[in-house]
């Protein structure tokens, strides 16, 4: 068939990819695939390696060879947990970097695409909608304003909505942001058969209902 049982979120940083992704995924009894933590350990695996984030055929090598393991909520890579590890700003920069990269995205693409099976797939990402699953029976673009994300990036890791840590955030998220718009391979943008949902003031669970809605429409 030419339509697939898969749904596509992608949108900014911090607009509630994820959440909303892993809970519509439970919601439905399909898979979940989060495309940005490929990206991030793709960052962290070179970083340990000692292979700068600008050295494509490098950088794509380790793509292409992930050791990761996805174990109940805990990735491992080489075995070991990072699962924090990958979550800083520092590597999503990293992984902002090297999606910028056209070797680095062909090595990850296969991968991705292998995440779907009969059980159906929800994957949040960039490029979800636009180059892993074109096919996709619905696609989401999730955003948010720039400063209601860096509110909740904020509160994730437990620091104040004020301040100067709180405007490095926001500052780190904007920039990210404008990379991954800018950039010429698989940039972040709203298609023409993406739903629109700005969630600044809506809450996960209205999100989460809205997403099911559509789903079942369609
Ligand atoms: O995956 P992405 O970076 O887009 O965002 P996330 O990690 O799923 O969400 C970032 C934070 O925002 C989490 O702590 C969510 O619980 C929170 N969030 C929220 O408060 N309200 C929403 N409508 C969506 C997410
Ligand atoms: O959680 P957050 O939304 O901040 O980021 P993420 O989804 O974990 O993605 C980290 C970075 O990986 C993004 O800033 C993008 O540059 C890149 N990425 C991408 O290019 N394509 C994807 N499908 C997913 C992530």
């Amino acid at each position: 068939s030419d339509t697939q049982k898969v749904i596509a979120i992608d949108g900014p940083s911090a607009s509630g990819k994820g959440t909303v992704a892993a809970r519509v995924a439970a919601a439905l009894g399909f898979d979940y695939l989060d495309s940005g933590a490929l990206y991030r350990l793709t960052a962290l695996y070179a970083q340990k390696q000692h292979v700068e984030w600008t050295d494509a055929a490098g950088v794509a090598a380790l793509a292409e060879n992930l050791p990761v393991r996805f174990d109940g909520g805990a990735v491992l890579l080489d075995g070991e947990d990072v699962s924090a590890d990958i979550r800083s700003e520092a590597i999503g920069m990293g992984a902002s970097a090297v999606a910028q990269l056209p070797e680095v995205r062909a090595a990850l693409l296969q991968r991705q695409r292998d995440f779907l099976t009969d059980k159906g797939l929800v994957a949040d990402g960039r490029d979800i909608g636009s180059v892993i699953f074109p096919q996709a029976q619905l696609k989401i673009f999730l955003t948010a304003s720039a400063r209601v994300r860096a509110e909740r990036r904020a509160k994730q890791i437990g620091l104040p909505c004020e301040g100067v840590a709180f405007d490095r955030i926001l500052a780190d998220i904007e920039a990210r942001d404008e990379a991954d718009r800018r950039r010429a391979v698989a940039p972040l943008q709203q298609l023409p058969d993406a739903e629109l949902l700005d969630t600044t003031d809506l809450g996960i669970e209205e999100t989460v209902k809205k997403v099911l809605d559509w789903y079942h429409k369609v």
